[in-house]
């Protein structure tokens, strides 16, 4: 099993590059799929991304990849989704919506992803008949069809996945398609400003999202949004080791209450047009609570790694997860370090800030409570072993390079 050896203890600080967004690029190659030919830049060599390529490839689309841009081509000869490839990320349920609408037909399998509790795929389903499509589930198989229609729907409950999903049918449906409590994420604003480059007509106003009937299948090259959380895990990490750091190609204004919640750490952060600046003090402050909620407020995919800044600050401070039932593999991890969290139940946890964490042999158990554990370690005295690099290669470009390159020691053994 391979992991990363961290030497923990040395202050990172420097400037360090931010990549394309995971969680952008997904959706934009997904849709690439409803598209006569694309091209993406900014692309992050990721797992994901290249499982992503690999769907792409046997639905039947040429695909070109050169550095971080890759151009695809449609010549789609089938609407069956690779089971194995899909069962890898959450992610490839977004093929349900852009095949769909562009074929009238798909057939998907349960899509896979980081083990976060439960995470069903009732409510894209459900969308997906909303549009007027017929669902037929056989054995391990979903099989959609329909000629989509418009209509308004209004979510029962805020999802990223639902709203990108319904935005890629309805780019093909009949008609107007109104999504009423819409998730508000730049990742899916990336999504419409792509969509609408390649000739669609989407208008977001606040947490409702237009998608007229346009019918484009055409050409456009588009730069995907960088990765808002990969920032926010180097300014952790900054945080964790008393670090300095220029954290460049970013839009801070998609960073938004990461920045406030640091500065209560006591770290000093200043906000450019595209780079981030962050001094983090000696010692840390704690706060008394975070909440995550969907965009605008504090993000799930940041709560691992403030967990872990916090571990190491002065105070107590009560996290409640409200997105997903477990997502608290990290915690015991953590805790082998020499934090002090309690788990209160699988959502709400209390940090008791402690004065130094040690270097341990510790597991990641998905990507960001993987990205928590690197956090802690170079923070932490001493060496520590992180398995489970797979779950952390799924986000981070370039980890190994991005953190010796600001002077983190860090090795990977295979
Ligand atoms: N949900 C349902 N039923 C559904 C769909 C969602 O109950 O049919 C629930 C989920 O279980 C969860 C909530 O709705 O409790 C919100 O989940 P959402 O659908 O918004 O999440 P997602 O689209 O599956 C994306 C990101 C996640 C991120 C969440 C929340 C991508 C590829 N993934 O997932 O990113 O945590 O939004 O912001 O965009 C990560 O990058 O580490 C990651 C997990």
């Amino acid at each position: 099993m391979s992991c990363y050896i961290i030497e923990g203890g040395n202050r990172l600080s420097g400037e360090v590059q931010i990549s394309g967004a995971k969680n952008a690029v997904l959706p934009i190659l997904a849709a690439a799929a409803t598209q006569r030919e694309t091209t993406i830049k900014n692309i992050p060599f990721l797992s994901d991304v290249s499982n992503t390529l690999q769907i792409l490839k046997k639905l039947g689309m040429q695909i070109k990849s050169e550095g971080s841009t890759v151009t695809a081509i449609n010549s789609i000869n089938t609407t069956v989704l690779d089971k194995e490839l899909s069962q890898r990320m959450r992610s490839s349920v977004l093929f349900l919506g852009a095949l769909l609408g562009r074929f009238g037909e798909v057939t998907i399998s349960e899509p896979g992803g980081c083990q976060l509790g439960s995470r069903p795929i009732e409510l894209h389903l459900w969308a997906m008949e909303q549009l007027g499509a017929e669902i037929v589930k056989n054995d391990d198989k979903i099989f959609c069809k329909g000629n989509l229609k418009g209509k308004e729907i209004e979510l029962p409950i805020i999802s990223v996945g639902v709203t990108e999903n319904i935005i890629l049918a309805a780019i093909n449906a009949k008609g107007t398609t109104i999504i009423k409590n819409a998730a508000k994420e730049p990742e899916i604003d990336d999504l419409i400003a792509y969509l609408n480059k390649c000739g669609s007509k989407i208008r977001r106003e606040k947490n409702t999202v237009v998608i007229e009937e346009s019918n484009v299948e055409s050409y456009c090259d588009y730069s995907v949004m960088s990765d808002r959380i990969e920032a926010g895990t180097y300014i952790a990490m900054a945080a964790s080791t008393g670090g300095e750091l220029f954290i460049n190609n970013v839009n801070p204004s998609n960073i938004g209450i990461i920045i406030p919640i640091f500065e209560k750490t006591g770290c000093i952060i200043k906000a450019y047009k595209d780079k981030i600046y962050v001094d983090a003090p000696e010692r840390l402050y704690s706060l008394p609570k975070i909440i995550t909620k969907p965009y605008p407020y504090f993000p799930t995919d940041m709560q691992p790694q403030i967990m872990a800044v916090l571990s190491k600050s002065e105070g107590k401070c009560v996290v409640k997860e409200t997105l997903f039932s477990a997502r608290n593999k990290h915690i015991p991890e953590l805790n082998k370090m020499g934090a002090d969290i309690k788990i209160m139940d699988n959502t709400t946890f209390e940090i008791r800030g402690v004065d130094s964490l040690q270097g341990s042999e510790v597991y990641a158990k998905d990507l960001r409570g993987g990205a928590a554990l690197l956090i802690a370690a170079l923070g932490a005295a001493g060496e520590s072993r992180i398995y489970g690099t797979e779950h952390i290669e799924r986000g981070y470009e370039a980890l190994c390079a991005k953190i010796e390159c600001v002077g983190g020691k860090i090795g990977k053994a295979v």
